[in-house]
């Protein structure tokens, strides 16, 4: 593996099994300051996992996780929100936590919720009184008001309309292109991976393996998407993918 002179996540033959299940084995990668790696690959083949044993949620057992990164935030598929607190109290959590006096975490926590869509009246509000899709907008503001250097994302878009994910992957694109932010990114969805990321690891199943690395040179914030669409159209076409994902091809 080449040199790390800066911050760095690196997985080193990391491996994993629940009980007598081997879920994940030999994974090997490197994550950079910047740089956007996803993990793709079809539902139970161990993503969530890798993620859990990479942010230090799950304990490392076989292999090991280094991370130099000095700081690092979450979104998940499913926002997690403290229900009795509003959207900017939600937030500004994290400030809060840094030790950031009331009047300076309120500012930055507004500020970021605009950047996210957020209206100035939702963010008095309580989760339940929130829509899925903002309180989404407010797990992606709480996670990055803290200016972390590594995000953690689990498909965090998955369950958000087409319109609200481009949206949101837009926002987030500009967020960490911005901030140089490093993105550890969970998906299935080749798409995505092929709009944020500059790396795509293949994780085949049973059990979870990195079978295959695509790297996409192009920045990420100058792929069109009709570069993105003829890249994961390329990749549809891959026969590692149509074996992993199980495709049926018709010729
Ligand atoms: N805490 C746990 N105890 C036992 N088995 C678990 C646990 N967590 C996950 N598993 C099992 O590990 C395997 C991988 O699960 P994981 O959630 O990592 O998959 P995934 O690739 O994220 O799937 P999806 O795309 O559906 O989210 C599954 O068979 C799952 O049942
Ligand atoms: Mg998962």
């Amino acid at each position: 593996m080449a040199e790390l002179t800066d911050s760095y996540l690196q997985a080193t033959e990391l491996s994993h099994s629940f009980g007598p299940t081997e879920i994940l084995r030999d994974i090997n990668f490197q994550l950079e300051k910047g740089k956007v790696v996803s993990v793709v690959g079809p539902s139970g083949g161990g993503k969530t996992t890798l993620l859990h044993l990479c942010a230090g949620l799950l304990d490392v057992e076989k292999g090991s996780v280094n991370n130099t990164f000095n700081s690092f935030a979450f979104t998940f598929q499913d926002p997690r929100l403290l229900p009795w607190q509003t959207a900017l109290d939600n937030i500004a959590f994290g400030l809060k936590a840094q030790g950031m006096g009331k009047q300076q975490r309120k500012q930055l926590a507004i500020d970021i919720a605009l950047q996210f869509g957020l209206e100035h009246n939702d963010l008095s509000k309580f989760p339940k009184d929130l829509s899925g899709g903002m309180r989404q907008r407010v797990s992606f503001a709480r996670a990055l008001v803290i200016k972390p250097e590594l995000l953690f994302l689990d498909e965090p878009f998955s369950a958000l309309d087409i319109g609200l994910k481009q949206e949101l992957q837009q926002i987030l694109i500009q967020y960490v292109c911005q901030q140089n932010t490093a993105i550890l990114f969970i998906t299935h969805d080749l798409m995505e991976a092929v709009k944020l990321s500059d790396q795509i690891l293949l994780l085949a199943t049973d059990p979870g393996r990195i079978v295959y690395t695509f790297i996409i040179d192009t920045p990420i914030e100058q792929r069109s998407d009709q570069f993105i669409y003829n890249e994961t159209v390329k990749l549809l076409a891959h026969p590692v993918i149509i074996e992993t994902f199980e495709l049926s091809v018709s010729l």
